[in-house]
């Protein structure tokens, strides 16, 4: 018997890298699970965490089909590295609403069924919240508002019984990171410090495993934290 047998799980970013890795591990344990992303990827319905009617509709669409809502994991992510002089405002924002304004609307669209069933949210912030990579102000300020985003609401719905946790990976081998360009310009020995002595990337499927350990009641009283994956680069 799985850990998540019953429970009903919603996941974006699920088409590619990590989120895909996360529906693959909550099914594994039994969740039922309602992937979503702005592309089309395999049992995926569309979602675009910056709207507020698509998040609200995919949360409407998993208690019309499943009854409930027991598990929201915010993967959705984008980054972009630039000097920071070169940065867009247009960017800028569109980095700061995807990653931490679209983690929050999909979170509180889904908090009053996630109170409901005494259930939990997840959020893919990144090592980058915890200490910064040069080149990625966006990226650094977006995720670490999704930690302190991630505290704040754990704190305020703790005696609800509701759990919200964050995961800080560092490189994970997926689309995002194949297609991360360094700017010209960039000083390389800037990214020395981010470096994880273990010097091998982090396996999805290690992300996917921890979301399922948060999720699952081997994490009851584990709440307001931000579990670093990354080889000791931080430590
Ligand atoms: N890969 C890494 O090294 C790494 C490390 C730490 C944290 N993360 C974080 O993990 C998350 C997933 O990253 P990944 O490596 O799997 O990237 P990825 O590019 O493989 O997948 C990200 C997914 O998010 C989707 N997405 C983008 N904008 C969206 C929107 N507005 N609404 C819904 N979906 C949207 C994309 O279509 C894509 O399927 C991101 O939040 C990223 O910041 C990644």
């Amino acid at each position: 018997m799985g850990r998540l047998e019953q429970r009903v799980a919603l996941v974006s970013g699920a088409a590619s890298g990590i989120g895909a890795a996360v529906v693959t591990a909550l099914r594994a344990e039994g969740a039922i699970v309602v992937g979503g992303d702005i592309q089309e990827g395999e049992g995926c319905r569309y979602l675009d965490v910056t709207d507020p009617e698509s998040v609200t509709a995919m949360v409407a669409h998993c208690v019309a089909t499943h009854g409930k809502l027991d598990i929201v994991v915010n993967v959705a992510g984008i980054g972009v590295s630039r000097l920071i002089e070169d940065v867009p405002l247009e960017e800028w924002k569109r980095i700061l609403d995807v990653n931490l304004t679209g983690t929050f609307l999909l979170s509180q669209a889904a908090v009053g069924e996630i109170r409901k069933t005494k259930g939990t949210i997840i959020n893919m912030a990144s090592v980058a919240g915890v200490r910064a990579t040069p080149y990625n102000a966006a990226y650094c300020a977006s995720k670490g508002g999704v930690i302190m985003l991630t505290k704040s609401m754990a704190i305020e719905l703790a005696s609800a019984g509701v759990r919200v946790n964050a995961i800080c990976p560092a490189s994970v081998d997926t689309p995002f990171l194949r297609n991360f360009e360094i700017p010209d310009g960039a000083d390389m020995s800037l990214f020395d410090r981010a470096r994880s002595p273990m010097g091998k990337l982090v396996d999805p499927a290690e992300v996917g495993a921890t979301v399922v350990f948060l999720a699952s009641d081997d994490a009851a009283t584990m709440n307001g934290t931000a579990l670093v994956i990354d080889g000791a680069a931080t430590a």
